[in-house]
């Protein structure tokens, strides 16, 4: 499916209800807001709690591709929710069998599952499936170069934890944008919660075409891109998603857009550094910063449970 021709509209019911969550756009303001309220009454002082919201309920994890935080997080949201969650084993499932993706997701329906969470390279397959199984609630995981909704949400909540707000930050996404499902969610979730000043770095090669550089500011140039940020988000080389002519060196990549030390000291001193992971050390970021004073990378996967955690129980109509 062509990226530009994935729509969200069937992720809102009647009178704006979520009933599933396929990316960021055809979202307000008050729906995002509501997730982090939700995610941010979920933590007590640095604590995640339990609730019983899904104890009546079965989640099914799909995931067609590799996942440390996204998938286990996911788990543990469920755990915590008091949900039946399955893992399904997709190496030795009938999908390899010519089962097809439909087949197998009313098979599992019929296993009395109420919410599926798919990860899939390919662009708009949690979408499709929205648009084909009913009576069911679609989380997506990360498709292809998409969206990545529940990425961009904890990320928001990892924001908002430090910086209180959004309409007044300068926030750089620097390193492979347009392979990054994860920028666009990002950008699309800082837009709707007011923040106008968003900077893109990268080379020409990772960075988006003009017409996306419209309503956000592009550099090359990343000592420029960097002035007096409050927010550093950094992305790895998406190697799987490039051809093997396009993988940049990655010695001369980190020589021009690796996040050091002194490239950091550019950004304000209270400037927090972000990455959704895998982090690939001494390519798109240095040891000292990944794991230095101003890094809240780690935080950012604990507050991955929250969200998700808040993200169900409100597909579940339980908040
Ligand atoms: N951020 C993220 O999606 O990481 P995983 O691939 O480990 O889930």
């Amino acid at each position: 499916m062509k990226k530009d021709l994935i729509s969200n509209d069937v992720q809102l019911g009647p009178e704006g209800k979520l009933i599933h969550l396929l990316g960021l756009e055809g979202l307000s303001k008050n729906h995002l807001t509501h997730i982090l309220d939700i995610a941010d009454s979920l933590i007590d002082d640095g604590n995640l709690k339990k609730s019983k919201a899904l104890d009546d309920m079965s989640v099914a994890n799909l995931f067609f591709e590799p996942s440390t935080r996204t998938r286990n997080t996911f788990e543990i949201a469920g755990k915590r929710t008091s949900a039946n969650i399955i893992n399904v084993d997709l190496a030795n499932s009938a999908t390899k069998k010519n089962e097809s993706l439909l087949d197998t997701m009313q098979t599992l329906k019929a296993m009395q599952i109420d919410m599926f969470v798919i990860r899939h390279k390919q662009n708009g397959l949690p979408h499709h499936v929205a648009e084909n199984i009913q009576g069911v609630s679609i989380l997506n995981a990360g498709d292809g170069i998409n969206a990545h909704p529940t990425q961009a949400l904890l990320d928001m909540l990892t924001i908002r934890q430090h910086k209180h707000g959004f309409e007044n930050l300068s926030v750089a996404i620097v390193g492979d944008i347009v392979h990054s499902r994860v920028a666009h969610s990002d950008i699309q979730a800082l837009k709707t919660l007011g923040t106008i000043d968003i900077r893109l770095i990268a080379p020409e090669g990772l960075q988006y075409g003009s017409e996306r550089c419209d309503s956000v500011k592009c550099f090359d140039d990343i000592q420029a891109g960097l002035e007096d940020c409050d927010v550093v988000m950094v992305l790895r080389l998406q190697k799987e998603r490039m051809l093997e002519a396009d993988i940049p060196n990655e010695q001369e990549y980190f020589d021009n857009y690796g996040l050091t030390a002194e490239r950091m000291a550019l950004a304000k001193p209270d400037a927090i550094v972000m990455h959704p992971g895998p982090i690939n050390r001494g390519v798109e970021i240095d040891s000292s910063v990944a794991d230095g004073d101003q890094s809240v990378i780690l935080q950012q996967v604990t507050n991955g449970i929250a969200v998700r955690m808040a993200v169900m129980e409100i597909l579940a109509g339980k908040s």
